[in-house]
């Protein structure tokens, strides 16, 4: 039998995991694919710490270049994250001639397109199936099970630290600092919770399915990423009322003008499979042309869903692409295509827009007079509050060009006894 030796750079959780399904799995995949995998080595900066699997001594070392240049070595699995060091062993390991499987989403958000390009040019693999959804086989979709398809449309919920707190938050009326914490002490949400609160970890996700989606590698600092920070419980129970909830969702859309893709917070219907993703758990809605409507859902995070992806990545690289002269890499097709990433304050949306104002006559009809002098047309109305005092106004706009939207909310703000704090609009997204 066929036997694939692996080199695994960074023994941390996810690492501990892969070794212990190649341990625990090992007969399975033998038998479903007639070839063994074996753990040759590991590279990680602390051997002997605490791990949930015991892992022979004999197997580590503190060098990563041992297995990097260890003729015997086939595929190395980049583990150790972020974009500086992770890029070096990519690269270094591509150059070597060894095939790779990575979890790092910004790596290749960032230099996607360098890896994947020499990667092509040296015949070998890239697997990068833990990079998107954790457990969730999204990139094989992807890549394979979407081939057919004009992508039309791509809604995920790609976070499971901010679908958390949007959902306890939601459930238990309570403010985002709380649930943050709470999120925290409970092992939900990193102490550094920066990128997974902000959008960015969702931005990397969404930048990697466009590549595969749509053929084309944008820089990611193009994207449109926005978090969660600003949400709070009275936009959370206005919502209700109108009939959503707000969940931080990355987008993409195929429209005329391009591809409208971004990270935001969004109202999204209740009832709606996207609507009931709860907890720490991701979805993935895809629509294309031919297979209309489609949702994967599962845990995107955790030692043993990602383990789970890193394994199918080494036993699909090994198994149908090790020596072929088809590699398991994305193909940038559409690189040299004029499809643009359009701009979002050039798209139109539907929106939920929130006023605190003094609530004195004429204030509301000031303020629709200015949307309305802009194109944007009023759907419906809630106020709250008492005569005299602040109070909240929400409006539910038709279908608007967010650039005339904003506009009208910098003429309204500018506007003296009109507005008493800055207004907030949340985009609505029918699906
Ligand atoms: N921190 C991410 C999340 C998982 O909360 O979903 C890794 O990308």
């Amino acid at each position: 039998m066929k036997s694939i030796n692996v080199g695994l750079i960074g023994a941390g959780t996810v690492g501990t995991g892969v070794y212990k399904i190649l341990k625990d799995n090992i007969s399975l995949i033998r038998k479903r694919r007639q070839f063994d995998v074996k753990v040759k080595k590991i590279a990680d900066i602390a051997p002997t710490r605490k791990r949930a699997v015991k892992i022979p001594a004999s197997l580590f070392t503190k060098d990563a270049y041992d297995l990097i240049n260890d003729p015997e070595i086939d595929v190395i699995i980049e583990l150790v994250g972020g974009t500086k060091i992770a890029k070096k062993f990519v690269i270094d390991a591509l150059k070597a001639g060894k095939h790779v499987v990575t979890a790092n989403k910004a790596l290749l958000a960032h230099h996607g397109k360098e890896i994947f390009g020499l990667a092509a040019k040296k015949g070998l693999g890239v697997g990068f199936e833990a990079s998107v959804g954790g457990g969730i086989p999204i990139i094989q979709s992807a890549m394979e099970g979407y081939v057919g398809n004009n992508i039309v449309s791509i809604h995920g919920i790609m976070n499971g630290t901010s679908n958390y707190i949007l959902y306890k938050m939601t459930e238990e009326g309570l403010d985002f600092n709380t649930v943050l914490k709470q999120a925290q002490d409970e092992g939900y949400a990193e102490a550094d919770p920066g990128f997974d609160i902000d959008g960015v970890d969702a931005a990397h996700k969404l930048s990697i399915l466009v590549m595969l989606s749509w053929g084309k590698f944008y820089k990611f600092s193009s994207y449109h990423v926005e978090g969660i920070r600003n949400i709070n419980p009275l936009d959370i129970s206005l919502a209700d009322e109108l009939g959503y909830k707000i969940k931080l969702l990355a987008i993409a859309k195929q429209t005329k003008a391009g591809i409208e893709a971004g990270v935001y917070p969004a109202l999204v219907k209740k009832g709606t499979q996207l609507a009931d993703v709860k907890e720490a758990f991701n979805a993935i809605y895809v629509v294309g042309d031919a297979v209309g409507p489609t949702m994967l859902y599962g845990q995107g995070a955790g030692m043993m869903p990602t383990a789970s992806a890193v394994v199918s990545d080494i036993v699909e690289i090994c198994g149908n692409h090790c020596n072929s002269d088809s590699p398991l890499v994305p193909n940038l097709y559409a690189e040299k295509e004029k499809l643009n990433l359009v701009d979002l304050k050039d798209t139109s949306n539907k929106y939920y827009l929130r006023f605190e104002v003094i609530d004195k006559p004429g204030v509301l009809g000031s303020i629709t007079g200015i949307l309305g002098k802009h194109n944007i047309s009023i759907a419906s109305m809630i106020q709250k509050g008492k005569k005299g005092r602040s109070v909240p106004i929400v409006l539910m706009t038709h279908e608007a060009v967010e650039n005339n939207l904003l506009r009208a909310i910098k003429e309204i703000e500018r506007r003296k006894n009109l507005t008493k704090a800055k207004t907030l609009f949340i985009r609505v997204e029918e699906i």
